[in-house]
C-alpha cells in the first residue's frame, strides 16, 4: 500500500470541511460540531496490546500477538508490544492526563491472557488487580471505564487449540468475561464483547497480515461466526449475573464499517460492492440485527465450497438485543470488479474486488479520507439497523508528525480530520441516527499492530525512549471542543 501524504494535504486549515448540514446552507464542521447536544459523550480509545507493555509480568502469559511478533518480516521495523506505551505502570499519570483533557470516558480493552493466563482456568488475581486499579482510577477521576473483553490478542493456548475457528474458543471466552465480570461488575456500566471482528477474520485468518497469520477462507468465516458466537454466550453469561447481583449494565459490540462505492456503474464493480459490504458488514450486522446470516453472503461462500458452521439455537444467542452499537471508521473503499488487465476473476476463479483510489486526500497509512461516506454511514445505520444508540468508538488518523524540540506536535491536520468526522456524526444525528457519543483513536501513539510504532495516531505524543507523554495541537483542540459542547 502506498503510504504517502500529498505535501498539499499536510497543513489544512482544521475544522473547516463543507459537509452538508441540516437546513439548506452548507456548514462548516465547527458549526455542525456545535449542533451536538450538550450531553453528548466524548472519549478517547486505545487497546492492551498497543499501550500497555509488560508482558511477562504478574503472571501474564503470550498471546498471539507475542506470538506474530516474533515471525520474521511479520512487523515493520521487527517491533513488538513488550513495552509500547508503558501503561501498565503508568495508570495514575496516564489517568490523571484524561482527566486534564476533559474525557468523559476511556475506552481500553482486558488482556484475556493477563487475566486468565492460557484461556482457561481460574482469573489470575494480579491481571485482576491491574484493571481494577485502572477503573478505580478512572472513576475517581470522573472519567468513565468502557471496557471491550476481545481486542485481538487471544491467549496462544487457544490459537494452538483451533483458535476462534475451533467453537470451544467461544465458550472460553464467556468464561473468561465471567471472571472479568466478577471484579468490576458493580463498577463497570457499559460492557463492550469484541472489538472490529471482521478485521480478525479477514486479517487474521484470511490474509494472515495479522496474528495468528493464517491464510484459509474456511478458517476465517468460522472464525467469523464463533466470534459472534462468543458474543452472544458473554451477553448471556453477563445478564444472567447481572440478574442475580442486581446490577444492570449496557451490552455493546464494536464494529468496523466500511463503506464501499462502485468505481463506475458496470454491474461487475456493484457486484464486487455487494460482495464486500456482505462480507465485511452485512455479515456482522444483520445476525445482530435479524438472526440471519445475508443470503449472498452465504451463497458466494458455498460457490467456495465453504459454509457458516452456524449449530442450532446460535442465531438466537446472536441476536439477542444489545443495548449500544460501537462504529469505528477510517475510510471507505471503491472498488472495481475488474483486475487491471480487466479480467472479472483471478486465477482460482474468485471473482474479482479491486480498489481503487479516489484521488482524494490520504492519512499516513494511505487511506482516503472520507468524511462525506462516513456520514453516510451512519445514516445508513440507522436507517437500515434501527433501534439500538450508536457509539463511534473509534476514529482518527496517523499522519507524519514532527515534533518540535519539546516534543510538541503542531498536528492541524489530525485535528482537521478529526473535526471533520465529528461534524460527519454531527450530519447522521440530524438526518436521524441516534449517536450518543465518539471516541478518538487514539489517545496515544502506539503499537499500530503490523505497522509498529512508526504509524502514529494519538492526540498525544508518545516519546517511546523516553515515555514521555506530550499533548498535540488535536488534544488541545480536542479539549477545546469538548467545553464549547458541554456549554
Ligand atoms: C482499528 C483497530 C485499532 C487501531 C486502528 C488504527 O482497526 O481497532 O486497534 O489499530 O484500527
Amino acid at each position: 500500500m502506498d503510504t504517502t501524504v500529498a505535501s498539499d494535504h499536510l497543513a489544512p486549515r482544521p475544522g473547516t470541511g463543507t459537509a452538508t448540514g441540516p437546513g439548506t446552507a452548507v456548514a462548516t464542521s465547527e458549526q455542525l460540531i456545535g449542533t451536538l447536544p450538550p450531553d453528548f459523550r466524548w472519549g478517547a480509545a486505545t487497546s492492551a496490546y498497543q499501550i500497555e507493555g509488560a508482558v511477562a509480568e504478574d503472571g501474564r502469559t503470550p498471546s498471539i500477538w507475542d506470538t506474530f511478533c516474533r515471525v520474521p518480516g511479520a512487523i515493520d521495523n521487527g517491533e513488538n508490544g513488550d513495552t509500547a506505551c508503558d501503561h501498565y505502570h503508568r495508570v495514575s499519570e496516564d489517568v490523571a492526563l484524561m482527566k486534564r483533557l476533559g474525557l468523559d470516558a476511556y475506552r481500553f480493552s482486558i488482556s484475556w491472557p493477563r487475566v486468565q493466563p492460557g484461556g482457561r482456568g481460574p482469573a489470575n488475581e494480579r491481571g485482576l488487580d491491574f484493571y481494577e486499579r485502572l477503573v478505580d482510577a478512572l472513576l475517581e477521576a470522573g472519567v468513565e471505564p468502557w471496557p471491550t473483553l476481545f481486542h485481538w490478542d487471544l491467549p496462544q493456548e487457544l490459537e494452538d487449540a483451533g483458535g476462534w475457528p475451533n467453537r470451544e474458543t467461544a465458550y472460553r471466552f464467556a468464561d473468561y468475561a465471567e471472571l472479568v465480570y466478577r471484579r468490576l461488575g458493580d463498577r463497570v456500566k457499559v460492557w463492550t464483547t469484541l472489538n472490529e471482528p471482521s478485521v480478525v477474520t479477514t486479517h487474521g485468518y484470511l490474509s494472515g497480515v495479522h496474528a495468528p497469520g493464517r491464510t484459509s477462507l474456511a478458517d476465517a468465516v468460522a472464525a467469523a461466526h464463533h466470534q459472534m458466537l462468543g458474543h452472544g454466550l458473554v451477553g448471556q453469561r453477563l445478564r444472567a449475573l447481572a440478574a442475580e447481583a442486581g446490577n444492570p449494565f449496557e451490552l455493546a459490540v464494536t464494529l468496523n464499517l466500511g463503506p464501499a462505492t462502485p468505481e463506475s456503474d458496470a454491474p461487475e464493480d456493484h457486484e464486487a460492492v455487494r460482495r464486500a459490504d456482505g462480507f465485511n458488514n452485512r455479515l456482522y450486522m444483520d445476525p445482530l440485527w435479524f438472526k440471519r446470516y445475508p443470503a449472498d453472503v452465504v451463497e458466494d461462500l458455498a460457490a467456495r465450497d465453504v459454509r457458516i458452521p452456524v449449530q442450532d439455537g446460535d442465531l438466537e444467542l446472536i441476536g439477542a438485543p444489545i443495548d449500544a452499537l460501537g462504529v469505528n471508521f477510517y475510510f471507505g473503499q471503491q472498488l472495481s470488479g475488474r483486475a487491471e488487465d480487466g479480467s472479472t476473476v483471478d486465477e482460482g476463479g474468485v471473482p474479482v474486488s479491486r480498489h481503487v483510489l479516489q484521488g482524494l486526500p490520504r492519512t499516513a497509512m494511505g487511506w482516503e479520507i472520507m468524511p462525506d461516506e462516513f456520514a453516510e454511514l451512519l445514516t445508513r445505520v440507522g436507517r437500515e439497523y434501527p433501534g439500538v444508540p450508536v457509539y463511534v468508538t473509534e476514529n482518527g488518523a496517523a499522519f507524519a508528525d514532527e515534533p518540535d524540540e519539546k516534543g510538541y506536535v503542531h498536528d492541524v491536520d489530525r485535528a482537521a480530520y478529526i473535526a471533520d468526522h465529528v461534524a460527519a456524526v454531527a450530519t447522521a444525528r440530524a438526518a436521524g441516527t441516534d449517536i450518543r457519543g465518539y471516541f478518538v483513536w487514539s489517545l496515544f501513539d502506539n503499537f499500530e499492530w503490523a505497522y509498529g510504532y512508526d504509524k502514529r495516531f494519538g492526540i498525544v505524543r508518545v516519546d517511546f525512549e523516553t515515555q514521555q507523554r506530550t499533548p498535540k495541537h488535536s488534544a488541545e483542540w480536542y479539549t477545546e471542543t469538548i467545553r464549547r459542547v458541554r456549554g
